[in-house]
């Protein structure tokens, strides 16, 4: 396997921010954690560090970014806000979930952000070192996961550097990622909520607060959410969903009791209590160190729908997809 050329990994010091911040006001790329994933951040106002983003990802221009903000402040600058939105951010941000509401007349969010959307993915994550980086860098971040497109997300500074080497300016190193998948996306552009997208808040807790959601997941054909095409979060190995058993040359990926289960030439166990919760953290991580040839596939035991066991799913599906 080729390693690309180390990029710099930096503790988020005072000095490190201060030259992350001059990184992105020069269109660099700087990649910082949240609480879901690392993200690969630019100055989302330039077409420049945006194209950037696309080039050093591999990402489709079609596929837009979400853009990271640090306050509520200006909003209504970058989006035209709502009610629904407005209940949901008092109560989730910051935090896991991310908007989609049309783009304000003016907005200085760039359009290629958007793929030329009318509408733009707006997020404040919990994480105060995004927090912090946004707010010193004076301008919102767009930021999708800081992995190669199509491969898994990153929950570490390692990981960053592994998919992306020398192609990122500069790694922040915030330690594990806590939550581990990324954000919700809640399509709020239209009379109807829809889901784009399981994640870190749940349905049920968006329903408490505006009623019922519709999901369009899956779509292949015709997708809301671009970045939602099926073929995605693929490690290497064939990955094998609902497990009750694995093959001799199988890698296992357990979740909750797992002695009844049989085979597997090398185990770990995504939470052995059964917290989904815990497995989401260590999700990522553990399917990239299953992710070797050493192994035929991975084998995954079924892990319950229940909260954020539905993004947990979802992320498992793609990973499962018959790949050519
Ligand atoms: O947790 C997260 O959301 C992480 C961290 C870094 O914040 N970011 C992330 O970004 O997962 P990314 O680019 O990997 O995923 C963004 C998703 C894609 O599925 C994309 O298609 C969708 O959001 N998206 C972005 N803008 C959209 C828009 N205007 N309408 C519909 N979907 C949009
Ligand atoms: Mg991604």
């Amino acid at each position: 396997m080729n390693t690309p050329p180390s990029p710099r990994i930096a503790e988020p010091t005072q000095a490190a921010l201060s030259d992350a911040a001059a990184l992105i006001a020069a269109g660099k790329l700087v990649a910082f954690p949240t609480e879901t994933v690392y993200g690969l951040g630019g100055d989302a106002t330039s077409e420049r560090a945006i194209a950037a983003i696309y080039a050093a990802k591999g990402r489709p221009q079609f596929n837009p970014l979400i853009v990271h903000i640090a306050s509520l402040d200006g909003i209504e600058k970058l989006v035209t806000w709502n009610d629904r939105a407005q209940k949901l951010a008092a109560r989730f941000w910051p935090g896991p979930l991310t908007l989609v509401l049309p783009r304000a007349p003016g907005s200085p969010v760039s359009l290629l952000a958007s793929a030329g959307l009318e509408t733009i993915a707006i997020r404040f994550p919990r994480h105060l070192i995004a927090q912090e980086l946004i707010r010193r860098a004076g301008r919102p971040l767009a930021a999708p996961s800081a992995n190669a497109s199509g491969k898994l997300s990153p929950t570490q500074a390692a990981h960053v550097a592994e998919s992306l080497g020398k192609k990122v300016d500069l790694i922040l190193d915030g330690g594990t990622c806590e939550v581990g998948v990324e954000s919700a996306v809640l399509d709020l552009s239209t009379d109807r909520a829809t889901l784009l997208r399981p994640g870190g808040v749940t349905k049920e807790q968006i329903e408490t607060l505006i009623g019922p959601v519709a999901e369009s997941l899956h779509d292949e054909t015709a997708p809301k959410s671009p970045g939602m095409l099926l073929s995605h979060y693929a490690p290497r190995l064939p990955v094998r969903l609902n497990a009750t058993e694995a093959g001799e040359t199988e890698a296992l990926l357990a979740f909750g009791t797992d002695k009844n289960v049989k085979g597997g030439a090398f185990r770990i166990n995504l939470s052995p209590k059964g917290n989904v919760i815990e497995a989401a953290a260590n999700l990522f991580a553990m399917l990239r160190a299953l992710d070797d040839p050493s192994f035929t596939g991975i084998a995954v035991m079924p892990i319950p729908m229940e909260g954020i066991g539905a993004a947990i799913n979802d992320r498992l599906i793609r990973a499962a997809v018959d790949r050519e």
